[in-house]
């Protein structure tokens, strides 16, 4: 693998004029002319001081999961962070046509199904991709097969993975962050993700019908905390293709009534960001001056605590 050359990703510089103001609480009175998108950190946000492991999910298809999932990982693999990303969607052109798996000629391919059917350690079903820092655990269609055969342990199977893999390495994972990129639906392949999780990290596409979609995943997230992770939180709601509309204003603070614990973070629409996944590169490649870009900068910088105490 040494011959591999992985592109490095850049640190972005963010004009102060692009960056959104971070708050606490929202300030409900302002005047809808003068209302900003704003970042919501709640006082008792926790940033991750060890390893972390997010499941990014939402049943609902197109609310920005896969874009969430790259951006973070890039975002934080430009900080010099270890990032691992699992693609646990079945569909064609997801998360691992994107980041191109680069596969040894020598030895046999492994998925993610490999690990829920007990084939393959986690590490071995791990890649390496063309960026400096991002590893993938790829997808393939056959992942189905997990919703069909119903193998046994599988609500566990990632998380027991994951803990193996932190044994073998001391107790700590070899990763500093691990994102794992789920599929529109609330499938065994999702619950796993969620077992295996510290915390969800929601995006929500601002203007779908998505607070329906919303109520459905947190039965799931009581499920999971009820039956296999009680431990699970949700550490972020993603505002995808944000803009300003009584509509964004609305899910907001529907979002912040729910999940009082959880930071919001509106990721503005952009044009380049929606032409990101057609070049087949990261919105952080493609468009590094789009507020789409910068604005999923600053949330990576938020979420992990060195940063955020820099
Ligand atoms: N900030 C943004 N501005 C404009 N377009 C965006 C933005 N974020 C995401 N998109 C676009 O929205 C579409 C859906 O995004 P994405 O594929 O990340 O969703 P998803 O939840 O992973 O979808 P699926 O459920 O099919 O896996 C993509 O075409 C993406 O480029
Ligand atoms: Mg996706």
């Amino acid at each position: 693998m040494s011959e591999l050359t992985r592109t490095a990703l850049p640190a972005l510089t963010i004009p102060p004029g692009d960056r959104l103001e971070v708050v606490s609480a929202w300030d409900e009175a302002t005047p809808y002319q003068s209302w900003r998108p704003q970042i919501l950190v709640p006082s008792t946000f926790r940033p991750a001081e060890s390893t972390r492991v997010y499941a990014v999910v939402n049943q609902k298809g197109g609310s920005g999961k896969t874009t969430t999932t790259v951006e973070l990982a890039t975002a934080w693999a430009a900080r010099g962070r270890r990032v691992r990303v699992i693609d646990a969607d079945d569909q064609e052109a997801a998360l691992s046509e994107w980041l191109l798996p680069q596969y040894p000629q020598d030895r046999p391919r492994h998925s993610l199904r490999s690990v829920f059917f007990d084939e393959c350690t986690l590490l071995e079903a791990t890649y390496p991709t063309l960026f400096e820092n991002i590893d993938i655990v790829p997808s393939s269609l056959d992942l189905k097969r997990v919703e069909y055969d119903r193998p046994i342990g599988a609500e566990m199977a990632l998380a027991s993975a994951l803990r193996q893999e932190a044994e073998a390495h001391g107790g700590r994972s070899p990763y500093d962050v691990t994102l794992i990129d789920g599929a529109p639906s609330l499938g065994l392949v999702t619950v796993a993700a969620l077992t295996a999780g510290d915390q969800v990290l929601v995006p929500l596409a601002v203007g779908g019908l998505d607070l329906k979609a919303m109520a459905s995943l947190d039965r799931t997230i009581t499920h999971v905390r009820a039956k296999t992770n009680p431990k699970l939180e949700v550490g972020a709601v993603f505002l995808t293709a944000w803009d300003k509309s009584g509509f964004a204003r609305q899910l907001a603070s529907k979002v912040t009534e729910d999940y009082p614990e959880a930071a919001l973070f509106p990721i503005r629409r952009s044009v380049r960001a929606a032409e990101a996944p057609i070049a087949e590169q990261p919105v952080r490649a493609w468009a590094p001056e789009s507020t789409a870009a910068a604005d999923y900068d600053q949330a990576a910088g938020l979420l992990l605590a060195r940063e955020a105490a820099e």
